[in-house]
């Protein structure tokens, strides 16, 4: 999978992809991540990306023109699957639409920034619109990163165990269980015995026994989204 960002602040992310399970997964030549500044596509001597809003009112918007230059440059290289848009307006993130895009082979994401971007670019170019979160950051640039982490973890061969993503918090639509490690007792807090028992049909039915509690505690609403 190759995903390409572009941004007008590209320092925000040049530390997410260089470190842990997504270096390696680089390094493994499983996925590239490319993040290019939309200051090589501004206007004018000073590059210009952004003006005042049409109406009047508070902050710039990003103009049509550098954007469209941008994507334009990109998708005459390659065939994307999906533009997607970073914006609070969009669409909730969640782990359903992490694991359909996990499976496309290129996506080129933008980050907003400032009031937002012209209308004309989510009409004519924009595929998806993605939100982290019912809350607004400055820019689109950290919840890219957010959502490239977690595409990037479901791809195959990126987490040593195979499996281990499937067994994540809202795959089945349950959080996961609690999870222990040595020693067994610490100041008498004991880790449950079931889980040192070897007993893999009795590990595995606590485990599902506490998923499901925790979930019915914490998250009711995934369970009433169940068929
Ligand atoms: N840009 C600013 N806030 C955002 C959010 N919550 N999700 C996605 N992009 C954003």
């Amino acid at each position: 999978m190759r995903i390409d960002i572009l941004s007008v602040m590209p320092e925000l992310l040049e530390g997410p992809f260089q470190h842990s399970i997504l270096k390696r997964a680089q390094e493994k030549g499983l996925f590239e991540v490319h993040v290019h500044s939309l200051r090589d596509f501004g206007l004018g001597k000073h590059k210009q990306l952004d003006d005042y809003q049409f109406g009047g009112g508070a902050g710039m918007v990003m103009m049509l023109e550098p954007v469209v230059n941008a994507i334009e440059h990109f998708t005459s290289q390659r065939q994307y699957d999906e533009i997607i848009f970073m914006t609070p307006d969009g669409e909730r993130l969640n782990q359903p639409i992490c694991n359909r895009l996990s499976m496309k082979k290129n996506l080129l994401i933008l980050c907003g920034h400032y009031k937002g971007v012209d209308e004309r670019i989510r009409e004519h170019f924009i595929t998806m619109e993605i939100s982290i979160g019912d809350y607004v950051l400055s820019g689109g640039e950290l919840p890219a990163a957010v959502l490239v982490d977690a595409i990037g973890r479901l791809l195959p061969g990126v987490l040593g165990d195979e499996t281990s993503a499937l067994f994540d918090s809202f795959q089945d639509n349950l959080l996961a269980p609690p999870v222990y490690t040595r020693p067994a007792e610490f100041r008498g807090w004991q880790a449950p015995e079931v889980l040192t028992s070897g007993n893999f049909s009795a590990i595995e039915e606590w485990r599902y026994e506490q998923a499901l509690r925790r979930t019915m505690e914490r998250r009711p609403d995934l369970l009433e989204n169940e068929d």
